[in-house]
């Protein structure tokens, strides 16, 4: 029996596809967002309960073997520059996601958050001192490392904070996985091949008439095609728009696809509603191939040789048809 896995905040399902593919059962998924919820209900399956997670009580999730989730990051996020906020009411997320982990019990845990989240005057100590202690009063040894995705074949610098946390009765550890690419993918690796124009017949091959403005701040600077992508991002998903970048030759903004190639999302994996929210949920998204990494040491815990090489060997052909 594959392990099991409980998914908070899952939005549009990055983190949950990349421990799908590491051969991980996702039992329950939840996330506030309809859009999101429906992207998500597409691709990856119908357990996600869309509902705000202050409305989530522990009875509705099943037990699992390993519990894991981003908690919005819209507080902690430099992109949000000078309106970075650790007042924000989304600052007290952790907190819901904790409640969940006392209550379940996993044997593993594993938050995704920016990297800023323990850095900057009064960040560094609020993540310190309230939030890995919310997760260790939980009855669990926590560590925490920054990644950067472009370490694991996803053609982007993007700098996350991975927390991994195994209950105390567990001897075993998990580590975090080593750099994979030897040198980063680039943007022309990743979209190099699509057209040049939207072109609706392509999935999700359309996206903003944002005019282009070269003035190098965050969104209007000009893109190399031999360098991996900037961070994605979803600032604003609600409220404010997503950061969408130029494409490379600066002849209109990336398209929604684009931003999914970016993040390693496979071309099979369509995003539903508004271009607006579609942008978003991409930016919120941990890139699967990344997670996909992290999913394949907490497997190491459940050890199957057998069904990882099998994960392994799909997931090679997949990385293959994204140029990746
Ligand atoms: C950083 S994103 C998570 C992205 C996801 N890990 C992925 O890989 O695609 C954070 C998610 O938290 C959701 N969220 C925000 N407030 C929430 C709430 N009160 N209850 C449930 N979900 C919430 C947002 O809709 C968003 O999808």
């Amino acid at each position: 029996m594959k392990p099991s896995v409980i998914s908070l905040f899952s939005g549009c399902g990055g983190l949950d596809l990349g421990f799908l593919q590491a051969g991980f059962d996702v039992v329950f998924a939840n996330d506030i967002d309809k859009e999101a919820c429906e992207t998500y209900t597409k691709n990856i399956g119908n357990h996600i309960v869309c509902k705000d997670i202050y409305t989530l009580d522990s009875s509705e999730v099943p037990n699992a073997d390993v519990l894991i989730g981003g908690f919005p990051c819209l507080g902690f996020t430099i992109a949000n520059g000078k309106n970075r906020n650790l007042d924000s009411s989304y600052n007290k997320l952790y907190l819901e996601y904790a409640r969940i982990l006392k209550a379940k019990q996993p044997k593993y845990f594993l938050v995704e958050n920016v990297a800023g989240i323990q850095s900057g005057k009064g960040f560094r100590e609020h993540f310190y001192e309230k939030i890995l202690p919310s997760f260790e009063s939980c009855g669990y040894r926590v560590k925490h490392k920054i990644l950067n995705a472009s370490d694991y074949f996803v053609p982007q610098n993007r700098k996350r904070v991975i927390i991994i946390g195994v209950r105390n009765d567990i001897p075993n550890d998990i580590d975090f996985p080593t750099p994979q690419s030897k040198t980063p993918k680039t943007l022309k690796d990743a979209i190099g091949n699509l057209p040049l124009d939207y072109d609706s017949a392509i999935p999700n091959h359309i996206g903003s008439n944002h005019k282009i403005k070269i003035n190098g701040y965050i969104g209007n600077r000009a893109l190399d095609w031999d360098k991996p992508s900037p961070t994605i991002t979803g600032r604003g998903s609600r409220g404010g728009g997503a950061v969408i970048h130029p494409h490379p030759n600066l002849h209109r903004r990336l398209s929604v696809r684009e931003c999914a190639r970016l993040q390693s999302f496979p071309d099979n994996f369509i995003f539903y509603g508004s271009n607006g929210a579609n942008y978003a949920h991409i930016g919120n998204a941990v890139p699967p191939l990344m997670s996909f990494y992290i999913a394949q040491e907490f497997m190491k815990a459940f050890y199957n040789p057998i069904e990882s090489a099998k994960s392994m060997k799909i997931h090679k052909k997949n990385r293959a048809k994204l140029n990746l």
